[in-house]
């Protein structure tokens, strides 16, 4: 018996790690996300049944159960060198020369590859089982970051075996945050009401750094592998058959890297990705050209900090050059005071670009912009614009310093610096300037999602007095509305039906719209499906609050804070009061099966057992595993046995598992 468990045990790993392969390095999945899932949580209840057989190279436990007090450091057995920079054709044929004079000869072959903006990890793996994983530190001493980059799929945990692995391989490559990853992390921090990365290599730097590999885990990081670092046996005589046998093993290699016969052509490769770079999901800062026979290498050797046989080819980040027209202060949702420059409309990088941020003011003053300022500005990962640099020298003879405010320019009233010392905030709770923020974001598409209701709108509603706070909304007439600008009647009736289709959006949509510090989207999907009503919610205490897996400490605060506060509460009561009725959450919603028992037997399309007794306990049912004459239904799947026969004698119903994804709810994909 035991010895079957542990065969299935390990049936389920190589076909997990096998589908994570196909997944996360080839990108070629060959089965379905729920079959997947379906592999994982069948191998997670095997190891917790018989946990004498979790091994830490097991799929299950990429995830470390805890943080970690601080990183300890790890000392590279063979220093990671950095590469010198070009950023010009000339400066690489002049880097060619040398090669070819210390080599006395031009024979000899390039490999080119992308130069990925991440940060440079070296894995070692003994006897094929990831042992470490180390950051470059200063190229001799690094951090210890293992229990992070378990988390990351593309990073096998085991190498895959051909029978001939080097007893320790020590792998080097690039850590990247996919672009598309970063677009959605900034996006939930910042509607978190925290502050965004800057760019795709400090948020992949920033994740790695984490002490919590919990949280790592979340945010999609990815892995290249592109050298060699100790090596118990050598893998090829050269480094492009290298880069074939990492792929052998299982490691991520990227598709793009081609070898080139001489300059002429390592200068066109690297030209034509200039553009192209564009088109990928990931950030490169420019291209990476290696000689690649080990042997030449040798010969090649490196000076203090970066080998003589390799050499990079920067491209010039994407920068244009425009004048300020004036500054603006915003008054963001939660009083937070924000420094905008209007500019000059440039063509950068493919799009106008009108505006940039300042992000706040410690930045405005150490950049000192001023109205009239001629300045550079640069797409952060070519995808946020943002002012890097002032031009002094052309800057007009009677401008002034930038004034920092000291009142709201909304409202007037006193302003005040944060606690964490970066932001300015306006103190007023009724402030306007706020308060269309908030509306704004209420009705925006990811919150309540009321049509028609736009930008315009709500500075007019609030300039007429009409709407105070988010329940007014809801007491809004057809005929005040016809009255304003821009408004016809028919546009007006339109306005009114869309607000009030929102009265009954799911419960998580309107705990996400009140817009609580801290609390986005996603954390307030878990407090609706946690809570189930929003009464429930505010009921709910600070520490019971901390203690749901994913909200923490500082949401836990926000939320009470929110919550005791009178205001809030009566705008609530008002809400509701208006006919705001939040559907609750879906699996709460089938109370039609509260009480019921089910039998599960066979086996399931789309679910192991365990899932489907999951899936049954928590439409509020009872799953139990022998049927009697008390069993309401018996889930049948390919196979049943005995327990089906016994049901249809006792006359139990029985039902397919068609059937029983209805009952539940369960929406087919
Ligand atoms: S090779 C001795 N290949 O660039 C050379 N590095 O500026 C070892 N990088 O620290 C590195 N893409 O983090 C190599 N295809 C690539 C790369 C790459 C990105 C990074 C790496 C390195 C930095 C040097």
């Amino acid at each position: 018996m035991t010895g079957d468990v542990k065969k299935r045990i390990e049936q389920l790993r190589r076909a997990i790690r096998e589908h994570d392969h196909l997944y996360y390095v080839l990108s070629q999945p060959s089965i379905s996300d729920r079959q997947y899932d379906a592999l994982f949580a069948e191998l997670k209840a095997l190891e917790q049944a018989n946990p004498y057989f979790i091994t830490p190279d097991s799929p299950t436990q990429r995830v470390a159960g805890r943080p970690i007090e601080g990183f300890t450091t790890v000392r590279h057995a063979i220093a990671m060198l950095s590469i010198d920079n070009t950023y010009n054709a000339a400066e690489l044929r002049a880097f060619d020369e040398r090669v070819a004079k210390l080599l006395g000869s031009r024979d000899y072959d390039y490999v080119i590859e992308l130069k990925i903006d991440g940060l440079a990890i070296s894995l070692r793996y003994e006897n094929g089982i990831l042992r470490t994983a180390a950051t470059r530190g200063n190229g001799e001493v690094g951090d210890d970051v293992t229990a992070n980059v378990r988390t990351i799929k593309a990073v096998p945990l085991v190498l895959m075996d051909n029978g001939d692995i080097p007893a320790v391989v020590e792998v080097r490559g690039e850590v990247y945050m996919p672009t598309s990853a970063f677009i959605e992390l900034n996006k939930l921090r910042t509607e978190a009401g925290e502050s965004a990365f800057a760019n795709p290599r400090n948020a992949a730097a920033g994740s790695l750094k984490l002490l919590d590999a919990r949280i790592t885990a979340t945010r999609n990081l990815s892995f290249f592998a592109y050298a060699t670092g100790e090596l118990s046996e050598p893998l090829a005589p050269n480094h492009y058959e290298s880069l074939q046998r990492f792929k052998k093993l299982g490691l991520p290699v990227n598709p793009h890297i081609v070898k080139a016969k001489n300059i002429d052509e390592a200068i066109k490769i690297c030209d034509g990705w200039n553009e192209k770079r564009l088109e990928l999901d990931y950030q490169i800062d420019g291209m990476v050209l290696k000689i690649n026979r080990f042997d030449q290498r040798g010969i090649l050797g490196a000076t203090g900090r970066a080998p003589r046989w390799c050499i990079s080819y920067k491209f010039a980040a994407e920068q244009a050059e425009t004048v300020v027209e004036s500054i603006d202060v915003q008054v963001g949702k939660s009083g937070i005071l924000t420094p905008v420059a209007n500019l000059t409309p440039v063509l950068l990088a493919g799009t106008t670009v009108k505006r940039a941020s300042l992000h706040n003011f410690d930045q405005l003053k150490r950049l000192d912009v001023r109205y009239g300022d001629t300045v550079v500005i640069e797409k952060a990962g070519e995808i946020i614009p943002q002012v890097v640099q002032v031009k002094i020298e052309l800057r007009p003879h009677d401008t002034e310093p930038f004034e920092i405010p000291t009142q709201c320019p909304t409202c007037g009233f006193d302003v005040a610096k944060d606690e964490e010392g970066v932001y300015i905030r306006c103190l007023n709770p009724n402030c306007p300037g706020q308060l269309k923020e908030r509306l704004r974001y209420f009705a925006g598409r990811g919150q309540m999602d009321i049509e028609h209701l736009g930008p315009a709108l709500i500075d007019q509603l609030i300039e007429n007095g009409f709407v105070k706070n988010f329940a007014d909304l809801y007491n809004l007439r057809e005929d005040q509305l016809a009255g304003l600008e821009r408004m016809a009647e028919k546009s007006a009736a339109n306005v009114i039906q869309a607000i009030k289709e929102s009265k009954t959006r799911p419960l998580w949509r309107l705990i996400a719209a009140l817009g609580i510090r801290h609390i986005g989207g996603q954390s307030a999907q878990i407090l609706a499906d946690h809570f189930g009503t929003l009464e429930a919610l505010m009921a709910a205490k600070e520490e019971e609050l901390a203690v749901i897996d994913q909200i923490g400490p500082t949401m836990a605060q926000s939320i009470c804070e929110y919550f005791s506060d009178p205001e809030n509460r009566s705008v609530i009561d008002q809400l509701i009061k208006a006919g705001v009725k939040p559907e609750p959450p879906e699996t709460r919603r089938s109370t039609k099966l509260a009480g019921k028992t089910f039998v599960v037997t066979g086996t399931l399309e789309n679910f192991t057992r365990q899932q489907a007794e999951q899936a049954i306990r928590q439409a509020g049912a009872k799953a139990s595993s022998s049927v009697s004459k008390k069993t309401d239904f018996v889930l049948a799947g390919e196979n049943a046995g005995s327990k089906l026969d016994k049901a249809q004698k006792l006359g139990v119903e029985i039902i397919t598992e068609e059937q029983f994804m209805e009952m539940i709810g369960e929406r087919s994909e």
